[in-house]
């Protein structure tokens, strides 16, 4: 199968050859800490000519929020999701990552996002021959980390999603929801500020897609800004949360947690 443009993001063997990235905090504007994570700012893109997917999103992400991005099937989820971790480019506007436009990246400094963003998909994209811990640990590779320092970052995001003691296990062999989570851990092994989830529960039955956005919480309640994508109304309701919906190549902030008191709410405001 050919490799995608979300495969590459996460790793490819010629990538190993990058030096070490400087620390976070050193390759972005001084006072990016007091700026907000992310800004959007009038951002266009279109694959085919006429048919604009996205036609001036505008967005303000502080840190450490917990952000849905939600909207119908082919709104443009995945596609902003895209533009963030340079899978795609812009057509127009400015996408603003701890003060860098990352639409204007080099495709020197692209490994700039790879330590500041971590990414999880919904077909969770885990080589099934290789270990968990192998599974994990390349992320870490790829940045260049010292391989003790690799083996203890593994060891702690792997107990952060609850699989302590699976390092060994071939990935492969357990379930959806457990790869789901050595996909978390891939992501958080670098500690990003940002974590981007492209519907990362679109593959697992609803009580597993409650229990992984409970990871996200909980990394998201440890610090980390979490951005998550999906369509599954479902899950938009577990818990009063910021929802921005995607429609119409706008995004919109709609008020969450009302939707127990107005059932028509979701019906009226929520093209899903
Ligand atoms: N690589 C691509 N080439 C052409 N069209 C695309 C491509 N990726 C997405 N699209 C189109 O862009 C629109 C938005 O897709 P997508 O971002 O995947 O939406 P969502 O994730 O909300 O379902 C859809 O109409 C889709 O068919
Ligand atoms: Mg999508």
């Amino acid at each position: 199968m050919a490799r995608s443009d979300d495969d590459r993001f996460l790793s490819s063997p010629g990538e190993r050859a990058f030096r070490p990235m400087l620390r976070a905090g050193q390759r972005f504007a001084r006072d990016a800490a007091q700026r907000p994570i992310l800004i959007f700012e009038e951002v266009f893109k279109s694959y085919r000519s006429g048919k604009p997917v996205l036609r001036g999103v505008n967005l303000l992400i502080e840190r450490g929020e917990f952000v849905f991005i939600t909207g119908p099937s082919g709104a443009g989820k995945s596609t902003l999701l895209r533009l963030l971790y340079r899978s795609e480019t812009v057509d127009d506007g400015r996408i603003l990552f701890l003060g860098r436009d990352v639409a204007r990246l080099t495709a020197e400094s692209v490994p700039f996002l790879r330590r500041n963003l971590g990414v999880v998909f919904q077909d969770f994209k885990l080589v099934t021959a290789w270990t968990v811990f192998e599974n994990v640990a390349i992320a870490l590779e790829v940045l260049g980390l010292p391989t003790r320092l690799i083996r203890a970052r593994v060891g702690e995001a792997l107990e952060r999603v609850g699989l302590a003691g699976r390092g060994d296990d071939t990935a492969g062999v357990l379930s959806g929801g457990e790869q789901q989570r050595v996909a978390v851990a891939r992501a958080i092994g670098g500690e990003p500020a940002l974590i981007l989830a492209d519907e990362p529960t679109g593959n697992l039955d609803p009580q597993l897609a409650i229990d992984i956005l409970g990871l996200f919480e909980e990394i998201n309640d440890a610090g980390t800004t979490v951005l998550f994508g999906t369509h599954d109304r479902s899950l938009l309701e577990v818990r009063p949360r910021r929802i921005i919906v995607l429609d119409d190549g706008k995004a919109t902030d709609v008020p969450s947690g009302i939707s127990s008191e107005s059932g028509e709410f979701y019906d009226n405001e929520l093209p899903l």
